[in-house]
């Protein structure tokens, strides 16, 4: 039998070792590693699935039909589908009643204002009134086209928090900022001015916290789970020297981009990723529900 611990395989494991995080076994010589031990009281592995602007009704149809009977049930899974926000009711009615407390519904985005003369914002409120879990905040794309800052992010959340939602706050550096060996800071800073007011929401594990590697993202560079592991393990030691114990064993980290059926068990073998935030896979039901079922 085969041991991983924290990614490494090795051939034997002490008891008392500090830095053990999860420890897999792999039975034979080639099958699937299986969680054994995991530390910090996060038991379930979650995946994100950002739809972005894509899909309208009859394809929402016909994802559901695949996804449905494809998806393996799993209690220690979490999936979060985040449609385009007009679609948010639809999809949650599509959603299989046996799946139902497996699978949930986020919103992309939300308003920093709680109600009022906002012309085309949502508000969280609203948000959770559609039947959403989850609001992303700071996703790539809307820090890039709609320049959300960090306050920004924090005032989004914060409005995530007073309407019973969860959160996926995401976080990444850029190219240059890669180059020029900034990851660390940029991360740290996207937290700290984000998440300063927000504690004890973290120490509840109501805010997971997603790493997109924007250098990885139409560069034509790859973010290997060694990558993504090291800016995972930068996010969870912010949390732990900053916020507490208790918010470092309750926060989910997932990672994103480009996670793909082929390379997930790779990365939820990272002792610090809790799961993964999907983009153009997750838009594939066949390659979503394999993904999802794939990792043990
Ligand atoms: P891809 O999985 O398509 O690389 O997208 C990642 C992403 O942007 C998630 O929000």
């Amino acid at each position: 039998m085969a041991i991983n611990v924290n990614g490494t395989n090795v051939t034997k494991v002490s008891i008392g070792e500090t830095s053990l995080n999860k420890v897999y076994a792999r039975i034979g010589e080639s099958g699937a590693y299986v969680l054994v031990f995991s530390v910090g009281g996060i038991r379930v592995i979650y995946f994100a699935g950002n739809w972005k602007m894509n899909k309208i009704k009859s394809e929402i149809d016909s994802f559901f039909e695949t996804f449905n009977t494809d998806l393996t049930l799993n209690g220690q899974k979490s999936v979060i589908i985040f449609p385009p926000a007009c679609y948010l009711d639809y999809v949650k009615s599509k959603i299989a009643p046996n799946l139902s407390g497996m699978v949930s519904v986020g919103i992309q985005d939300i308003s920093a204002r709680k109600s009022g003369a906002y012309t085309g914002q949502i508000s969280a409120n609203m948000a959770k009134d559609c039947g959403c879990s989850v609001a992303m905040i700071g996703e790539a794309e809307v820090r890039e086209y709609f320049g959300d800052t960090n306050a920004v992010c924090g005032e989004k959340l914060a409005m995530a928090m007073q309407s019973n939602l969860k959160a996926i706050y995401c976080v990444g550096e850029n190219l240059s900022e890669r180059d020029n060996g900034q990851t660390q800071s940029v991360i740290e800073t996207q937290l700290s001015e984000a998440l300063g007011d927000l504690y004890t929401y973290l120490n509840e594990g109501r805010i997971m916290i997603a790493y997109e590697p924007l250098w990885a993202i139409g560069t034509g560079k790859t973010a290997t789970p060694q990558d993504l592991e090291e800016a995972c393990e930068i996010i969870r030691l912010w949390i732990r020297n900053h916020v507490s114990d208790e918010a470092y064993g309750n926060s989910p980290v997932l990672a994103g981009g480009s996670v793909t059926p082929a390379n997930i068990q790779q990365i939820i073998a990272m002792p610090d990723i809790n799961g993964g935030l999907v983009g153009g896979a997750s838009t594939y039901a066949d390659r979503f529900a394999a993904m999802i079922n794939e990792v043990q």
